[in-house]
């Protein structure tokens, strides 16, 4: 069996250009003439307008419109862009140990973040890395929100996990050969809780040079909530009906109360009275019992 580099393997390796490309050649030449699709998969584009296209999903908009523009509102559709419409990356490649300046020296070593906020930078090369912190550090938020986790990025790169997903496929829940543009090919993995557990974390992520922990909420799920019992899927809870919006969205804090204030029911029982330990001293007591009950199937917050 032949394999090929993981993909952190070229995370790992980005200190050392000379390894990556004795890695690619000797990719080429053991694949020459078996598997020539799955070697174009690893291949990389060198300008962030090719993976913009590569992945773009605006074609699916004209026929899956209510899916699109639920995705459209969701946190998958801005990855690096935090709370206020900021971009939340800046401040690291500004401070601390993945800081670079001026921009264009980055690599994709920079961008650990990226393995679960940006997942295709695999199929560029560091000088995309560079063009996107270009952008970053110049707050170019044009440039910055067509980073997406779009159509493709679930549908292909992440919805397979045994073997490399299939090019020109777009993974979903039966086979449909005739789906325009490119065929539909049924995977198990859409209706399991791990196609979301490869982002949504179960602990810190010791394969880089500067170690990150992100999101830990997999682990929560994984190991306190199936053990005590729970029955439902992530996107049991979160994709109703093939919902893509998948609340809580952070940025409608009215509708972040409300479904908190579903989540979280909070029962609380008070008893007033008054003591009085000794002749003319009345003091006023109460007794305050709170009982606050997780309808979450993890940790409330993450992160
Ligand atoms: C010209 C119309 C059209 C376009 C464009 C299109 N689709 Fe579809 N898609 C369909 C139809 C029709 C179905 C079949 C619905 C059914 O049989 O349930 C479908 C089915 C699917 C399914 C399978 C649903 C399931 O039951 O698992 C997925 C996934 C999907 N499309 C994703 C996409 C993505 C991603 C894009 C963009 C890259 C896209 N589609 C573009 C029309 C389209
Ligand atoms: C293991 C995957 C993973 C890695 C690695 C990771 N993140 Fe995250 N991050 C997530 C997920 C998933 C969420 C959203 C869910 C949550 O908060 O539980 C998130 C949420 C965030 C948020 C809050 C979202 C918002 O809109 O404000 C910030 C900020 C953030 N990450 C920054 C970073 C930075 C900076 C790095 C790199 C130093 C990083 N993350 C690395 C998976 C990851
Ligand atoms: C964060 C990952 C993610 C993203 C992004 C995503 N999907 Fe999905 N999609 C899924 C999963 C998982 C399912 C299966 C849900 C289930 O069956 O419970 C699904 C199901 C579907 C279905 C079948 C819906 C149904 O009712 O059975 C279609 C069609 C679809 N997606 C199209 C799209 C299109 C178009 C986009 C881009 C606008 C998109 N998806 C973006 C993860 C994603
Ligand atoms: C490619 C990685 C990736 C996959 C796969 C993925 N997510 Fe996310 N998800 C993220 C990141 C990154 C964010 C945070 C985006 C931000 O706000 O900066 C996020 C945000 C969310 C949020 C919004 C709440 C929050 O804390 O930001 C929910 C809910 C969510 N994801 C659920 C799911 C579910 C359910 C699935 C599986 C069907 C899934 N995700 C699959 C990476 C992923
Ligand atoms: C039993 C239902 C249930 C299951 C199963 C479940 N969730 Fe949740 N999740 C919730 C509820 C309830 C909230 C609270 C906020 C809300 O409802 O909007 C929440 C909140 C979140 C948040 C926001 C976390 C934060 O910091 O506030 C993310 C991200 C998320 N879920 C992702 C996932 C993923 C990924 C899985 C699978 C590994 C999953 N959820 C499984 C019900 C569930």
């Amino acid at each position: 069996m032949r394999r090929l580099p993981g993909t952190w393997d070229l995370f790992k390796l980005c200190r050392s250009t000379l390894m990556v490309s004795v890695v690619s050649a000797t990719l080429v030449l053991v694949n020459d003439q078996h598997v020539g699709a799955e070697v174009q998969l690893e291949k990389q584009v060198s300008s962030l307008g090719e993976l913009v296209t590569m992945f773009d999903s605006s074609s699916c908009k004209e026929c899956h419109e209510q899916i699109y523009t639920q995705w459209e509102k969701s946190h998958h559709a801005r990855p690096l862009m935090g709370l206020n419409d900021q971009i939340f990356i800046a401040g690291y490649l500004k401070k601390g140990p993945l800081a670079v300046r001026p921009g264009e020296k980055a690599a994709k070593c920079n961008f650990p973040c990226f393995k679960c906020h940006f997942p295709q930078i695999k199929y560029a090369t560091d000088a995309v890395a560079a063009e996107i912190a270009e952008a970053v550090l110049k707050d170019d938020k044009a440039t910055v929100r067509k980073l997406n986790i779009g159509c493709l990025v679930c549908h292909n790169e992440k919805a397979v996990v045994h073997g490399r997903p299939e090019k020109h496929v777009i993974y979903g829940n039966k086979d449909i050969k005739d789906h325009p543009g490119l065929p539909v090919k049924k995977s198990p993995l859409l209706k399991n809780s791990l196609m979301c557990g490869q982002c949504h974390g179960l602990g810190p992520n010791l394969e880089f040079e500067h170690p990150v922990q992100c999101a830990t909420l997999y682990g929560s799920y994984l190991h306190a909530y199936i053990p005590s019992g729970g029955t439902e899927t992530c996107q049991e809870c979160h994709m109703r009906n093939g919902d893509h919006y998948m609340p809580p969205n952070f940025n409608n804090r009215a509708e972040l109360s409300e479904r908190l204030r579903e989540a979280l029911p909070m029962q609380v029982r008070t008893l007033a009275y008054s003591f009085q330990p000794k002749e003319g001293d009345v003091r006023p007591m109460v007794v305050v019992n709170t009982k606050i009950t997780s309808k979450a199937g993890h940790r409330i917050p993450d992160g």
